[in-house]
C-alpha cells in the first residue's frame, strides 16, 4: 500500500498543504521546470505562473488586492482566476492552472493553462472536495 495520496485526476500534483499558504499572499512554488505562485484568497485556491509576463518579476511577492495581483516590480495587475490583465502595462495576460483542493492538500494541473477561461471558473473553493470543475 503506497502512502503517497492519490491525484484527484490524471495529471494533478500536490504542491502544499492548505494551511501552509496565507490568506491574502502569494506562495512561490515549484512544479518540474515551472515556477508556480498559488494564493489563498477568501477560501479559494488560485494557482497563476510566478514569471509576470511584463518582464519576469515575481508574481508571489506582488499585492494582493480583492481577486488581483499586483506586481511588486511595475504594477501590472491581473485576474488571479482568469489571469487577465487588467490594466496595460503587460501585454500579455497570465497563465493559470486548474486547482484541487482536497484532504488538505493543494493539488494543481500545471500543464494545463486556463488563462483563457472564463473569470472565476477554473479555481477551487477550499471546501471543494471534488475534483472536476463545476462551470
Ligand atoms: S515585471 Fe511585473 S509589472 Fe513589470
Amino acid at each position: 500500500m503506497s502512502l503517497e495520496p492519490e491525484a484527484p485526476a490524471p495529471g494533478y500534483v500536490t504542491v502544499c498543504e492548505l494551511e501552509e499558504l496565507q490568506a491574502g499572499r502569494g506562495k512561490r512554488l515549484q512544479v518540474g521546470d515551472r515556477w508556480l505562485a498559488v494564493f489563498l484568497v477568501d477560501g479559494t485556491v488560485y494557482a497563476i505562473d510566478d514569471l509576470c509576463p511584463h518582464s519576469g518579476g515575481p508574481l508571489s511577492e506582488g499585492t494582493v488586492d480583492g481577486r488581483r495581483v499586483i506586481c511588486s516590480w511595475h504594477y501590472a495587475t491581473f485576474d488571479l482566476a482568469s489571469g487577465e490583465r487588467l490594466d496595460s502595462i503587460s501585454r500579455y495576460d497570465v497563465d493559470t492552472y486548474p486547482v484541487v483542493v482536497r484532504d488538505g492538500r493543494v493539488w494543481v494541473k500545471p500543464e494545463e493553462s486556463v488563462g483563457e477561461g472564463p473569470v472565476g471558473g477554473d479555481a477551487r473553493t477550499v471546501d471543494d472536495e471534488t475534483s472536476e470543475r463545476t462551470t
